[in-house]
């Protein structure tokens, strides 16, 4: 499987479009802009960026940003394929735990490459959140 590789060029759409979304990122508090992307099994990349608010609760994460415009788009659970969250830090960013649990409702697994601009780290979604809580306990 092509995004089992962190140098697979199956990501570079995904990376164009983190980059891009995240050139957009409302961050005037933190300072600290992110982009994500998403591709679903119909092919489609979706990007979002964080998006900051005067009232700090309202903040918004890139991840969830680019998962919300997917589901306008039509993303079903059990479609989406691959995700890249991406930063200009050292340090590569991994997704929150909020956005863990609002990506694992739509795929219990998921390849999730982190990226700045020199270095790539490929997790799995079921490795970033074990014994995640899903539907499947209260239905
Ligand atoms: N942030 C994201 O957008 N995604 C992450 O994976 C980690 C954190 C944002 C939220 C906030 O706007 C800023 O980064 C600092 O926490």
């Amino acid at each position: 499987m092509v995004f089992n590789d962190p140098q697979s060029p199956a990501w570079t759409p995904l990376l164009e479009a983190a980059w891009e979304a995240r050139s957009h990122a409302h961050a005037p508090y933190s300072g600290f802009q992110v982009g994500a992307a998403l591709l679903t099994s119909a092919g489609t990349v979706f990007g979002g960026c964080n998006v900051e608010n005067a009232a700090y609760p309202v903040c918004l994460c890139a991840e969830r940003g680019a998962l919300s415009a997917a589901v306008a788009a039509g993303l079903r659970p059990g479609n989406l394929v691959a995700a890249v969250v991406v930063t200009d830090v050292a340090e590569l960013t991994p997704p929150c735990g909020a956005c863990r649990q609002a990506l694992v409702e739509f795929a219990g697994d998921l390849p999730v490459l982190l990226a700045n601009r020199q270095a790539r780290q490929l997790h799995r979604l079921a490795d970033l959140l074990p014994h995640s809580f899903t539907g499947a306990h209260f239905r």
